[in-house]
């Protein structure tokens, strides 16, 4: 059997390089000849997180689009939004049924909201929805409705497979041998520095866009927090920010010579020329490909309405054939 790759993105937040090197790259490298691929946008996920509808609707466009121009080949993977497949809907119920409370009171998510509300003397459930609390149950709904053999994903969503696996195998168990366990393919954890030198992350505000202009790029790298060294004066690449982002999009022999500018004394504007540089040849045609994209009236809507052409029959058969195994067909 093929392998068959699946991986979605909730879709909270403008993508930037993070996303780009840590969730986005490494996914489509994974999808070949050989493989099967089917990428998502895990827009009921964003429920949990965001109420304000417009930001939900700018982040699936955005999100979608920095998929596209990442590289994404819609002819040869399958490409949708979550919400274009209503019996994942009705698979989470199903699998809630297997699922045992007791597994979900261990995921990470929903104990460090539990763990905050101790810390502050607050009710155990404050701000805990429903929808947190089942999250890892539609997460493997996602994987499970197509059968997944394989799920890239950040360290972060490793406990989420395992709870997958672990549902999987108890409806299999108790009904009859319906679930291939799924994969994780735990991608390495590439950290990316933001400007201030934390892990990039929209919540820091701290961020390096990777869809945008090319001077809004020059200017996000402007800002780069470095020490106040002079020009001339020797630098220490290690623990250097500037020189971790460098290393992100610098080949071997680029690197090595970064290395040996640091010690001469390159000043921190002409590193952060170089580091444009770099970036900026990684990112260009990205960008290039991004713009014309987005100038290209209804054709998200076009390929969202392909990628559930697609792939929706597949999801049916199987709802059909668990309504079977549960008891809920057509009565004989
Ligand atoms: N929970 C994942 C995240 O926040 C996104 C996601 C939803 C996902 N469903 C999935 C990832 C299924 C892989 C497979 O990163």
């Amino acid at each position: 059997m093929k392998k068959r790759i699946l991986t979605g993105i909730t879709t909270t937040g403008t993508p930037h390089i993070g996303n780009y090197l840590g969730a986005i790259k490494p996914a489509l490298n994974l999808a070949g000849p050989e493989t099967e691929s089917y990428f998502f946008l895990a827009d009921y996920h964003a429920l949990i997180k965001q109420t304000d509808s417009s930001l939900i609707e700018a982040s699936v466009k955005e999100i979608a689009l920095a998929w596209l121009a990442s590289g994404l080949d819609v002819e040869h993977s399958n490409f949708y939004r979550q919400s274009d497949i209503p019996e994942v809907h009705e698979l989470t119920w199903i699998l809630s049924c297997s699922a045992a409370k007791g597994l979900l009171n261990r995921a990470h998510a929903y104990k460090s909201v539990v763990s905050e509300n101790e810390a502050l003397n607050a009710d155990d459930d404050k701000a805990i929805s429903m929808g947190l609390f089942s999250y890892p149950v539609l997460m493997a709904a996602d994987i499970l409705i197509f059968n997944a053999t394989h799920v890239p994903v950040g360290p972060d969503q490793a406990q989420h497979l395992e709870m997958a696996r672990d549902i999987a195998g108890k409806f299999n168990h108790t009904y009859s041998n319906t679930f291939n366990l799924p994969e994780a393919l735990i991608q390495n954890k590439i950290s990316v520095p933001g400007i201030d030198g934390r892990k990039m992350s929209k919540s820091y505000n701290n961020i390096i866009p990777f869809l945008c202009s090319e001077k809004d790029l020059q200017k996000a790298i402007s800002k780069i927090i470095t020490n106040s060294l002079e020009p001339g004066e020797p630098k220490d690449y290690k623990n250097c920010n500037l020189f971790e982002l460098y290393s992100l999009f610098g080949d071997a022999d680029q690197i090595t010579s970064f290395k040996q500018a640091y010690a001469d004394g390159i000043s921190w504007g002409d590193a952060k020329k170089e580091l444009f540089t770099v970036m900026n040849n990684e990112i260009a045609t990205i960008r290039d490909k991004y713009f014309d994209l987005s100038s290209q009236p209804n054709l998200l809507n076009d390929l969202f309405e392909d990628g559930a052409r697609k792939v929706r029959p597949q999801a049916q058969e199987l709802i059909e054939k668990l309504r079977e195994l549960v008891g809920i067909s057509k009565i004989v």
